[in-house]
């Protein structure tokens, strides 16, 4: 397991506005799962889905400040971020500008939700659609759409356009089964991701397994390489966040 300080950059942990952490104590015992896999930095991200998940961003944010309480009675070294996993729709860069949904962290990343059996026009076009508005977009859980699973070619096309994607930990060390595990270790040899999340959502079935995908890429692809999806690459989106603010 990593004693290095790695990032989550996918999950549910904030109380009471999505399907994750139901209230305070399951949001300290999410973090003090994180933080015994080695995560160190977490940009927490709550759904914002139409018809489904629409918690004002007021209420989030208030929320949040649990978050950030629950962080530092954890540990000074845990950093907690705000992000959403928004879930696509045609008013996506209006609603960002608007401040009505996060960007990841307050950069320009994006993280972006699709239905497992959205279209590859309509992937393709949404995406296009953050990337001509100057965000950028993180395709959450690639593995898990039928258009990007049954096509390589597709993914590659998606990193083309500058779009960066994320896999979720469970998928790498084969909680998925073993197709969506293959499927994952396809993408990390052709460098088709970018970015590992827990996608945690409570303490029972959907926990955080970040520390064992990051021993597991280790073996598999290396340090370097465990490095730059666990650690720098998130590091960029905060980098990113930290440019954004100081302008
Ligand atoms: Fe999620």
């Amino acid at each position: 397991m990593s004693r290095k300080g790695i990032y989550d950059v996918h999950c549910h942990i904030v109380p009471g506005v999505d399907d994750g952490a139901s209230n305070y104590e399951e949001t300290k015992k999410l973090l003090q799962m994180e933080y015994d896999q080695g995560v160190r930095g977490i940009i927490v991200t709550p759904h914002f889905r139409f018809r489904m998940f629409e918690t004002p961003i007021e209420r989030i944010k208030e929320q949040f400040v649990l978050v950030q309480r629950a962080a530092a009675e954890i540990g000074n070294d845990l950093e907690v971020y705000l992000g959403c996993e928004f879930h696509a729709n045609m008013e996506m860069p209006d609603m960002l500008r608007s401040g009505k949904v996060s960007t990841m962290a307050g950069s320009r990343y994006v993280l972006a939700e699709f239905s497992e059996s959205s279209e590859a026009s309509y992937i393709r076009e949404r995406i296009y659609a953050l990337l001509s508005n100057g965000y950028k977009p993180i395709v959450a859980h690639i593995e898990r759409y039928e258009a990007t699973r049954s096509d390589l070619n597709f993914v590659e096309e998606l990193d083309d356009m500058g779009a960066c994607m994320q896999i979720n930990a469970d998928s790498i060390i084969g909680k998925e089964g073993f197709s969506i595990k293959r499927f994952c270790r396809k993408l990390m040899k052709y460098d088709l991701v970018q970015f590992v999340g827990s996608d945690c959502h409570n303490t029972s079935d959907r926990i955080s397994r970040m520390g064992e995908a990051y021993s597991y890429v280790n073996k598999k692809m290396g340090e370097e390489y465990a490095d730059y999806l666990f650690i720098e690459n998130p590091q960029k989106i905060l980098k990113d966040a930290k440019r954004r603010k100081e302008r």
